[in-house]
């Protein structure tokens, strides 16, 4: 029998959410989702995430319409209504200057805590990539950085739309453990 608790069920049962009730969060619940994020490992604790918390619906919105114009309309539209529903969207950055070679995953780590803290406290959330591994000029995460004043030795890892949810959660697959599980050396079952 697989084991359970209620880390791994929270692990489990965290789905992407894009429909919100427009219900503000507990100030404490915020506090508790960024407490999150600060203890999430990074190369040797380098800590070099920033987060920046949006309320302000005009700004939710200029956001919305950087996001819009990511690949997938479907995808598109569920960033969009996300970000102009959620009551609250964090964005998490980090500093590269303070961690040069391991920010990236740095900054993933801190938004993957916050996305489970959120859900360990009753709220939903949904992720969005704005990182450019292109590094491009005019990317979506450029465009970001202006929108938000964020500095030019950051980059921008996520968008995080976090509230109460107004949807049904849907279930997604996952692959058989069995697809990606190798013994000893890569490709042998
Ligand atoms: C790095 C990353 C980037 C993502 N970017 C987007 C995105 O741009 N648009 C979107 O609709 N969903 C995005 N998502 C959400 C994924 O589509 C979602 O996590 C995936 O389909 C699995 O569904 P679940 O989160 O409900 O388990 C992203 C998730 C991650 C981890």
């Amino acid at each position: 029998m697989m084991l359970s608790n209620s880390i791994l069920r929270t692990i489990q049962d965290r789905r992407s959410i894009y429909k919100f009730k427009s219900k503000e969060i507990e100030h404490e619940k915020i506090d508790a989702i960024i407490e999150a994020a600060r203890w999430a490992p990074s190369w040797i604790n380098t800590q070099p995430w920033h987060i920046i918390l949006i309320k302000n619906r005009e700004t939710k919105n200029q956001l919305s319409k950087v996001v819009g114009t990511l690949v997938g309309i479907k995808a598109a539209h569920y960033t969009r209504v996300a970000i102009e529903e959620a009551p609250i969207v964090f964005i998490i950055t980090v500093d590269t200057k303070k961690d040069p070679y391991h920010c990236i995953e740095d900054g993933v780590a801190a938004t993957q805590n916050m996305a489970l803290a959120s859900h360990s406290l009753g709220l939903a959330s949904y992720w969005i990539g704005v990182f450019d591994i292109s590094g491009e000029t005019g990317s979506i995460e450029e465009q970001i950085k202006k929108l938000l004043n964020i500095p030019g030795e950051h980059r921008v890892i996520s968008i995080l739309p976090v509230g109460i949810a107004d949807m049904k959660s849907v279930k997604k697959d996952r692959k058989e453990t069995s697809e990606f599980i190798y013994h000893e050396k890569f490709g042998k079952k």
